[in-house]
């Protein structure tokens, strides 16, 4: 039975990063003691950057002290069609925020292989990858430990956009849809996987997301039109962790914690 989000909104960027990262930290911990290895799937866009660093981040109370970096599998929710070392490479953001700062075994990391002629052809390897790094749920899809998401102005979450049919996609685990309004292929893990996670944590920060974080929250379900409503764990935790910016029209709406 999909459970209830929970809303949080932290002052800003910074507090937001920090909830994230206490998050981050308590799930690998409990994940570690049950089960010997915490598998994440990391998000792309420029939000969790911050986080990524922090995560990284060395000093008297580094967060990173806390982390059993040996015993993480990293994934990514999603990825652009470019080789890994391009500017928007959602791996290349991580790489270089965080994997290569923590002593992560270079086998512990998954990246999506967006660097091949054929999209469709990476999202089939990579649903192989799932199957064979992440452990199955009850259905016997892969369980992702903790997945991050953000959302973009217009309600997209991971690559599942406002109209593609990835959205609804309820057999794949990873597909590759065109975007036209990037007019670009991407990669994306859908529903049926980003679901079965034990908990999904979205990150919102900026004024700019504000509106739509109010309709995606409380307004009735319009998936097509904001696909960050698709994300319902079906046996998971939902968590959103916004700031004040984002989270602007939330406040007394009685959605958020606080
Ligand atoms: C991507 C991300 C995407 C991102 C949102 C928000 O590949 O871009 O996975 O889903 O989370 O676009 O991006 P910002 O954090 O940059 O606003």
């Amino acid at each position: 039975m999909p459970v209830k989000p929970e809303v949080r909104i932290l002052e800003d960027p910074d507090h937001l990063y920090r909830g994230a990262a206490a998050e981050f930290v308590r799930r690998a911990a409990e994940s570690v003691e049950a089960r010997g290895i915490f598998t994440v799937a990391l998000s792309g866009g420029s939000t969790p950057g911050g986080l990524y660093a922090l995560l990284a981040g060395e000093g008297p109370d580094a967060v990173r002290t806390r982390i059993p970096w040996q015993r993480i599998r990293f994934f990514w929710g999603d990825e652009r069609h470019v080789p890994p070392d391009h500017p928007e490479s959602n791996y290349r953001l991580a790489h270089d925020t965080l994997l290569s700062r923590v002593p992560v075994p270079a086998s512990h990391i998954h990246r999506i292989p967006a660097e091949g002629s054929d999209p469709h052809e990476a999202a089939e390897a990579y649903a192989k990858t799932l199957r064979e790094h992440v452990r199955p749920g009850e259905e016997g899809l892969p369980r992702l430990d903790l997945v991050l998401l953000g959302m973009g102005p217009d309600g997209h979450t991971a690559s599942l956009f406002p109209g593609s049919g990835a959205v609804h996609e309820r057999e794949r685990l990873v597909a590759a849809p065109w975007i036209e309004k990037l007019r670009a292929y991407r990669i994306t893990l859908t529903p049926p996987v980003l679901n079965n996670a034990a908990c999904v944590l979205f990150l919102v920060a900026g004024a700019d997301k504000a509106e739509t974080l109010q309709a995606v929250l409380s307004e009735g379900d319009q998936p097509d039109r904001f696909p960050a409503q698709i994300i319902r764990p079906t046996n998971g935790e939902l968590l959103w962790l916004v700031d004040r910016a984002a989270g602007r029209r939330l406040a007394g709406s009685g959605v958020a914690g606080n």
